[in-house]
């Protein structure tokens, strides 16, 4: 008995492990529709903001959404290559503050609120894009 219920554990184990480093955080979000899903909901969220909106002014959106899907899905270790530019060439002459970079970011977290989302890989996806942080303000 003693034996059996170690086994078991053991094949609990086993299949913990094997689940956790086969399933990527693309596809713990739901691969490409819900990245998809996101951008859209975050182009519609910088729609509607005053402050983010006029960075916007002069961009091709289709562009913007084809590029930062394609990043995003990259981030989340998704089978995509990026072929966008360097995150420096993009934002360099905005002079993006630390404040509206913060509110950029809680834009993006409305958007995946809105895709609901769970905490737990939003959280995830937040820490991949914001090691660019350094990359892009004052610049
Ligand atoms: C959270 C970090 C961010 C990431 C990962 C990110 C990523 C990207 C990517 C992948 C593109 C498309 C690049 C291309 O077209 O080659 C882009 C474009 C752009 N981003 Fe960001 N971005 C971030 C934050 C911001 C912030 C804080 C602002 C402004 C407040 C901003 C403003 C823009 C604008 C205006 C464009 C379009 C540029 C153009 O028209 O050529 N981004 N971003």
């Amino acid at each position: 008995m003693v034996k059996q219920l170690v086994m078991t554990a053991a094949a609990i184990a086993l299949l913990g492990g094997c689940a956790s480093s086969s399933s990527t955080l693309y596809e713990e979000l739901g691969g490409q529709a819900k990245i998809n899903e996101i951008v859209e909901n975050f182009v519609h969220e910088i729609e509607y903001n005053n402050t983010i909106l006029p960075y916007f002014a002069d961009t091709d959106i289709d562009r913007f959404i084809q590029k930062f899907a394609e990043q995003l899905c990259v981030f989340a270790e998704g089978p995509c290559t990026y072929s966008g530019d360097t995150m420096e060439q993009v934002h360099g002459g905005m002079n993006i503050s630390e404040a509206d970079f913060n509110l950029t970011v809680d834009l993006f977290i409305n958007a995946m609120n809105k895709a609901n989302i769970p905490h737990p890989l939003q959280n995830k996806l937040i820490s991949r894009m914001t090691h660019t942080r350094k990359q892009m303000l004052y610049l």
